[in-house]
């Protein structure tokens, strides 16, 4: 894939992507979910497109880290594409949910930091995408919530199991069953966001982290991202990931670069190796 610093210019095999954008800044790719006349819904060919980016996020090497965000500035992402509900059955049902999950894990397990810059509406899958980024940053206008009983649904992509997870199951159960939408202040002070900031700052903020976050050892993020989502695996023991990630660490150039310039007193020049 290559990237070059435009606003539309994302180019897979020659092929633009029809519901991206992607600006690669700095070692940040930015992605804006780009359908603003459905308040960037995401519909099949999102998904599609999202998954064909994430996958270049996991092996391209001048991608250091990821911000997702929406296109204008009402909305982040205002959900699922309800439009592309209608005539499924349960089997179809589960399918959605599924491949939507899958998608959501492949974001969570990211080897590289992923921010979701929410500028507007997080909504049903669009709160879900948000909340499977590593964390969250909205500016003053975002608002929050799984509206889906509205729809005769409930939350498909890891809403019920992240929501919990993000801020404590009182307040997750009340917002999955009543719809009620949160704005920002609220999820900043449930911790479901890590800054509010004006909608011109959003970027700059997400960036100034990210930036800051690049200048460590990359394969070590990667580490922690490993670890702390741990926590949530029922299959795995987090402290022996720990254990695991830590040793990882011992085996790579940029630990011996690290610690070396510590000691020298100078700044470490890491390589992701
Ligand atoms: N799926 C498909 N289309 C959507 C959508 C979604 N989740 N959310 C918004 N849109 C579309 C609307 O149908 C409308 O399209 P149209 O102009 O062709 O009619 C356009 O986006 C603008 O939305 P509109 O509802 O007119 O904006 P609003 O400011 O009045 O309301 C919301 C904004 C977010 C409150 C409202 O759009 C909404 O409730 N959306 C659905 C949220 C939801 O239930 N998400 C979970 C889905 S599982």
């Amino acid at each position: 894939m290559i990237y070059l610093n435009l606003p539309t210019n994302f180019i897979k095999n020659t092929t633009m992507l029809s519901t991206l954008l992607t600006e690669l800044k700095e070692g940040i790719l930015i992605i804006t979910i780009n359908r603003p006349d459905k308040l960037n819904a995401l519909n099949k060919t999102v998904l599609q497109e999202l998954n064909e980016v994430l996958d270049d996020v996991y092996i391209n090497n001048s991608i250091q880290s990821v911000i997702i965000t929406g296109s204008g500035t009402k909305s982040f992402v205002a959900g699922a594409d309800i439009s592309e509900f209608l005539g499924a059955g349960i089997e179809a049902g589960k399918a959605l949910a599924k491949k939507g999950q899958d998608l959501f894990f492949k974001i969570e397990n990211a080897p590289k930091p992923v921010v979701a810059c929410v500028n507007g509406f997080a909504l049903g899958g669009g709160c879900e995408l948000a909340m499977s980024c590593h964390f969250r940053i909205a500016s003053d206008n975002a608002k929050f919530g799984q509206p889906e009983v509205n729809l005769g649904i409930m939350p498909g992509y890891g809403g019920t199991q992240r929501l919990v997870q993000l801020i404590g199951k009182g307040r997750a159960m009340e917002l999955l069953m009543s719809a009620a939408m949160i704005d920002a202040t609220t999820a900043l002070q449930y911790g479901l966001v890590n800054y509010v900031v004006t909608p011109e700052t959003l970027l700059d903020k997400a960036i100034a982290v990210l930036t800051l976050i690049n200048s460590k050892a990359p394969l070590a993020v990667a580490g922690c991202i490993t670890a702390a989502n741990a926590v949530f695996n029922q299959d795995k023991n987090g402290f022996d990931t720990e254990a695991e990630e830590f040793g990882k660490c011992f085996g790579t150039a940029d630990m011996k670069e690290g610690t070396t310039a510590f000691l020298e007193k100078r700044k470490a020049v890491f390589q992701r190796k």
